[in-house]
């Protein structure tokens, strides 16, 4: 079986690449490095021990797209490739529609051309907006309010009238929770070269003395401590939930959306509390206000992955806090 990943460089793709071929798939890579690095090839190969083909370019190119597709005979497509920072799409929301549309809309026809029909597409629990409760389940009703999320929503859409138009596809739509923690070698991971608008990677910053201090975007919200609680899933265990899904579109034709979370939230303070516990480091913190849009508290019902794909996650908040910090001293080391 011969799998074309998009976005495979990035930071959950590298990781499924892996999950990938431990798993006995071939894969076939494209990237254009837009948000990652050339060396994460050498250090997927490093991991694997298995060598792959490689395509620099862009998803919104149909004639890189046609090529690839006919010099490799591709079984399924797993569509990482996608521009994510929310607060950049609000500033820049052309640059972010035509990026995410676009390159999933030529993946698409050129898949359709070649008779490929089955593709594992990463959506996000961003499609849930603000959830009436708690915990998230997939038939809840979905809105944006961002054009990130917008984006996702469109594809989202745009794979179900797919679908209806043409019942020989299979799709899964996997909503990730917040994939946080890195490869147990710490040869790959997420490392972004600004500063990062996520908790995990500035966590790491201050950690490694890059940045001064974590600023808390509030303590006053509905939760055990005030603070913001979110459902963080460690990027191995989410990769390994596109091996089952990659099963079932190769199994059985239609379209389902799937939530892949732990099903646990966790506070900021916790989750910065056991980042200091488990790596016995110190992490400098102030409250500061709230950050527009953010939400009190998500996280997943997990149930339906579980039932349906037979995935579940294992690796727990310890284990994702040493590996997220074990990847930056790797780097530092080097
Ligand atoms: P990432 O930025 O690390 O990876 C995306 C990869 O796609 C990068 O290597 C980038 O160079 C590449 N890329 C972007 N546009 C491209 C194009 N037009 N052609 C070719 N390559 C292109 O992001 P990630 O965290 O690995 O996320 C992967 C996917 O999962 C994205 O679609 C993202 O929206 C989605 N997602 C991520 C999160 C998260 O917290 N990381 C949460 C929910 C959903
Ligand atoms: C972000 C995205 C969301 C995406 C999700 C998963 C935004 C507004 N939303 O959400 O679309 O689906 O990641 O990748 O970016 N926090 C701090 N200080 C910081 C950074 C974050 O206190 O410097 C807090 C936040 O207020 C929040 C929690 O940490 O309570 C997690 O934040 P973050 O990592 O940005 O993820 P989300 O807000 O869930």
């Amino acid at each position: 079986m011969k799998i074309l990943v998009t976005g495979g460089t990035g930071y959950i793709g590298s990781h499924t690449c892996v999950e990938l071929l431990d798993a006995g798939y071939e894969i076939v890579v494209i990237d254009n490095f837009s948000n990652s690095q050339p060396d994460v090839l050498d250090k997927i190969k490093m991991i694997t021990r298995k060598d792959f083909k490689f395509y620099k370019g862009d998803v919104c190119d149909k004639e890189i797209l046609q090529m690839i597709f006919k010099e490799n005979k591709i079984d399924a497509v797993v569509h990482f490739a996608g521009f994510k920072a929310v607060g950049e799409s609000v500033i820049k929301p052309l640059m972010y529609y035509r990026n995410n549309i676009d390159s999933t809309l030529s993946l698409l026809e050129v898949m359709n051309e070649y008779n490929c029909k089955k593709i594992v597409f990463s959506s996000s629990a961003t499609v849930y907006g603000k959830p009436d409760k708690l915990p998230i389940k997939e038939n809840f009703s979905l809105k944006t309010t961002n054009p990130y999320g917008a984006t996702k929503l469109m594809i989202e859409d745009i794979l179900r009238d797919l679908y209806i138009s043409d019942n020989d596809w299979s799709i899964a739509i996997l909503r990730y929770f917040n994939p946080i923690g890195a490869h147990a070698s710490g040869l790959i991971g997420e490392n972004p070269n600004d500063i990062p608008n996520n908790l995990m990677p500035y966590i790491v910053k201050v950690a490694t003395k890059e940045l001064e201090c974590l600023n808390i975007f509030g303590d006053d919200y509905d939760t055990l401590d005030g603070t913001g609680v979110r459902d963080y899933i460690h990027v191995v265990d989410l990769s390994k939930g596109h091996i089952k899904a990659i099963e079932k579109v190769i199994k059985d034709k239609g379209v389902d959306a799937y939530n892949l979370g732990t099903g646990r939230g966790y506070s900021v303070l916790e989750l910065v509390n056991t980042f200091m516990k488990v790596n016995n480091v110190k992490i400098n913190y102030k409250i500061v206000g709230r950050r527009p849009g953010d939400i009190d508290a998500c996280y997943a019902d997990p149930s339906y992955a579980k039932e349906k794909l037979g995935w579940s996650a294992s690796l727990g908040i310890e284990q994702m806090c040493k590996d997220a910090y074990n990847f930056i001293k790797k780097i530092e080391e080097m």
